[in-house]
C-alpha cells in the first residue's frame, strides 16, 4: 500500500508531498514538531504530546494552526489513512511561508504536515539487547525544552555516535553533567537503586516518554530523583538507560569505552520496559473502550 501524507488540508500520495520553498521552516527552522506512538492503531500518551505541542507553539510565539481537536483528527486520519496498527505519527506546524526575511509577519497561514509509518514494538522487555552510547559536548541553543526542528547539532551528534558504532550521543553539558540524548532522555541507576534522571528545566527536551517512566516508576515502587549526573557517575552507574518515543526504555550497556554494570541490560531498566509496554497496550485498549 502506498504512503499518504497530510500536507495543508490535502492527502496526498508521500513521493508528492511538498511545502513551498519560501517556508520559513526551510529557512530557519522555524518549526515545530511531534512525534506520537501508535499502538493497535491509537495514539498512546496523545494529551501529553498536545499539551507539549501547544507549549511549543506559545514559546515561540506561533498561533495554533487549528483547533486542538482538528489537529488530532489529521493524525488519526493520517494513522488509519496509512493503515499504521503500531508505528509512528509525526506531526510538524511551521510558522509559515513568505519571502525570505528573518523578521515573521503576524498572520501567516502555518503550514502543518502529518506522516505516520509502522514500527514493530518490542514484545519481551527481557530480550531487550543493550546499546553502546557515546559522550558528546552539547552545543545546542539554550531553549532545548521547546520542541523545535532546529535539530542540526542533534544530528550532527548522532551521525558522529552512529559512525563509531553507537545507538546514540549523550550530551554534556561545560560542568560535566549529562543533560539528554540527541534524540532521547538519559538515566542512569545509582548504586541504591534509585533512578536518576535531570530535572526539567530550558536544557531538555521534556520527553512525554520521561514524564510516563517517572509516574510508572514510582507505581510500582521504584524511587525516582530528578537530579543533575555527571558522566563520571553515569560510568561507575549501576545501570544507565534512554527514553523517547521511538526507542522505549533502551538498555544502555556501554558508554564511550566503559561498560555498564554487568555488561547486560540492568534488572530496574528491564522492569520499566516491561511497565512501559504493558502502559502502551492498556493505553491503546482504554481508549478504544
Ligand atoms: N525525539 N530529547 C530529545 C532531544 C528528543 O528529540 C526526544 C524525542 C526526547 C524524548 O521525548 P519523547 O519521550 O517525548 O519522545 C528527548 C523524537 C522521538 C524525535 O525527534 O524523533
Amino acid at each position: 500500500m502506498s504512503r499518504v501524507a497530510y500536507v495543508n488540508g490535502r492527502y496526498l500520495p508521500h513521493g508528492r508531498a511538498r511545502v513551498h520553498i519560501d517556508d520559513r521552516a526551510h529557512n530557519f527552522a522555524d518549526g515545530v514538531y511531534e512525534v506520537i506512538l501508535a499502538v493497535d492503531g491509537r495514539m498512546v500518551d496523545e494529551e501529553g504530546h498536545m499539551v507539549r505541542l501547544a507549549r511549543s507553539l506559545r514559546e515561540l510565539d506561533m498561533p495554533a494552526p487549528m483547533s486542538d481537536r482538528a489537529l488530532r483528527h489529521i493524525m488519526h486520519q493520517t494513522i488509519a489513512r496509512n493503515r499504521v496498527k503500531d508505528g509512528m505519527v509525526y506531526l510538524q506546524v511551521n510558522r509559515g511561508t513568505a519571502p525570505r526575511n528573518h523578521v515573521y509577519d503576524d498572520g501567516l497561514t502555518p503550514t502543518v504536515v502529518c506522516t505516520a509509518r509502522s514500527v514493530a514494538l518490542p514484545r519481551d522487555a527481557d530480550a531487550a539487547p543493550g546499546v553502546k552510547v557515546v559522550t558528546r559536548p552539547d552545543n545546542r541553543w539554550e531553549r532545548v525544552d521547546i520542541k523545535t526542528v532546529s535539530l542540526l547539532p542533534n544530528a550532527l551528534a548522532k551521525t558522529a555516535a552512529a559512525r563509531e558504532g553507537a545507538y546514540e550521543a549523550w550530551l554534556v553539558d561545560d560542568g560535566g553533567f549529562v543533560t539528554e540524548c540527541s534524540s532521547s532522555n538519559a538515566w542512569i541507576v545509582d548504586r541504591d537503586g534509585r533512578v536518576v534522571t535531570r530535572p526539567l528545566g530550558v536544557d531538555i527536551l521534556p520527553g512525554v516518554t520521561r514524564d510516563r517512566v517517572i509516574a510508572l516508576a514510582r507505581k510500582n515502587g521504584i524511587a525516582v530523583v530528578e537530579r543533575p549526573f555527571s558522566v563520571g557517575e553515569a560510568l561507575n552507574a549501576r545501570e544507565a538507560f534512554l527514553t523517547s518515543t521511538t526507542s522505549f526504555v533502551k538498555p544502555v550497556t556501554q558508554i564511550d569505552d566503559t561498560t555498564i554494570g554487568n555488561g547486560h541490560p540492568g534488572a530496574t531498566t528491564r522492569a520499566l520496559l516491561s511497565a512501559y509496554l504493558d502502559f502502551t497496550r492498556r493505553a491503546s485498549v482504554a481508549d478504544a473502550a
